[in-house]
């Protein structure tokens, strides 16, 4: 129960880490991690999950154009913007079992905290589950949160296809129809402010020995795709000079791009994640490759001349194929609200919790939100910083200080009282 110490009510811890276990259990691999990609049938059952315990509880839950899930507790003063919380519950094809599920489960904790102390908050709660973080099954990353800030445009979103060919409408429609009873949202949801808890995703904390990250912001990030394209030939008969094989052409695109963006100080992150071979036969000659690039940078300048650099070279011909490319999306590096900063690092204070800024060499839907309403986030450690990998793991103790964090900072916001 809360105290002069700690006016907040206190987590239930052992509840927080049931139900990771219980998300975890939706998409598990069998080799430790999770395969929920949006809008799937298993992000639809961890959707379906998160709603039976807030039904149970009695919140709203509504649903906006894009994906986007609000989970609501009223509070005193409901007409007041709401502080909002949230994360995601879409996982990479081998993700791990707390990239954004903590952030989600968190946000939920202290909401039923709140009802098991009795207590209320003036401002209304908002759970936000952003639709489609991860971007792995619909490029690009971050695309609920992108829509809803409105810098991604909803139909370009909805037109979006996955290597099945199925769009994101398509597959929206399913799951709006596995969720009945939905409210309908507007587009474009916000708040008083927003605050993310999230794993770190790095090595930083647990080799600084702090249990708390105050996220000042988040380095800048484009999302390239480059599509090359040759002539498919029979691989017996078709000497190499009258070949345009697509996969050499591919690759000495990327010889050229990875010589000319070379950064002696390793602060640029250049990553190839998917790389497509048609018609992908052993004995044809490949007629084309899409692959994709994420390029990440904290300078800005920085980051668009390599963008530029890499759409210049990926124009005209190479090895006697052509080659365009397209920019699914660019964002600036983001810096976090100092108000939310600030309560965050009150909080940590008040929970004894050590902490240290940070900034995010991962990306989240906090960069979006922080385009609408003050925003911040919170990190804590994960194991040797491993993520975006079926070994991910948490200390269950860590879990709990970061939600109780994340309780205080929002409650601090919302304002709480009998
Ligand atoms: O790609 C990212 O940085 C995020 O973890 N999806
Ligand atoms: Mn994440
Ligand atoms: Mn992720």
């Amino acid at each position: 129960m809360p105290d002069a110490a700690h006016p907040y009510p206190s987590i239930n811890g052992s509840r927080l880490i049931g139900r990771h276990r219980s998300m975890a259990a939706i998409g598990a691999t069998g080799r430790g991690g999770v395969n929920r990609q949006a809008l799937s049938h298993e992000d639809t059952q961890a959707r379906q999950l998160l709603l039976s315990w807030s039904s149970a509880r009695g919140y709203l839950a509504e649903i906006d154009p894009i994906g986007n899930l609000f989970i609501r507790r009223i509070g005193k003063q409901a007409d007041l913007p709401p502080v909002m919380t949230g994360s995601h519950l879409d996982t990479q094809p081998t993700g791990g079992n707390y990239d954004g599920v903590f952030g989600v489960l968190a946000g939920f904790e202290l909401l039923e905290s709140l009802d098991d102390a009795s207590m209320n908050a003036n401002r209304s709660i908002e759970l936000v589950v952003w639709m489609n973080e991860e971007g792995s099954r619909f490029a690009p990353t971050t695309m609920g949160s992108a829509v809803s800030a409105g810098c991604l445009a909803l139909d370009v979103a909805l037109n979006a296809v996955d290597t099945a060919g199925v769009s994101v409408r398509q597959a929206l429609d399913e799951h709006l129809a596995a969720l009945p009873g939905l409210g309908h949202r507007p587009l474009g949801s916000t708040g008083h402010s927003f605050v993310e808890a999230h794993i770190e995703q790095g090595p930083i904390l647990e080799v600084e020995r702090k249990k708390i990250g105050i996220v000042s912001g988040i380095q800048g990030m484009c999302s390239l795709e480059v599509e090359v394209n040759g002539f498919e030939a029979h691989a017996g008969t078709t000497p190499s000079r009258n070949r345009r094989d697509a996969v050499v052409a591919a690759m000495t695109l990327l010889e050229r791009l990875r010589a000319k963006l070379h950064d002696p100080t390793d602060v640029l992150r250049f990553t190839v994640g998917r790389f497509e071979v048609s018609p992908g036969s052993p004995n044809t000659v490949p007629g084309r490759v899409v692959f994709t690039i994420d390029l990440r940078h904290p300078d800005v300048e920085y980051m668009l001349r390599c963008s530029e650099t890499i759409r210049a070279l990926s124009s005209g011909t190479v090895e006697a194929c052509s080659v365009n490319s397209r920019l699914h999306l660019q964002s600036d590096p983001v810096q976090f609200a100092p108000s939310i900063t600030a309560e965050i690092r009150s909080a940590a204070v008040r929970r004894n919790a050590p902490h240290m800024n940070i900034i995010s060499g991962a990306t989240h839907d906090s960069r979006y939100a922080a385009r609408k309403m003050p925003t911040g986030m919170l990190f804590i450690p994960c194991e040797k910083g491993i993520s975006h990998n079926e070994a991910e793991s948490v200390h269950a103790d860590d879990l709990i200080v970061g939600a109780q964090v994340l309780s205080d900072t929002v409650l601090s916001m919302a304002g709480v009282g009998p």
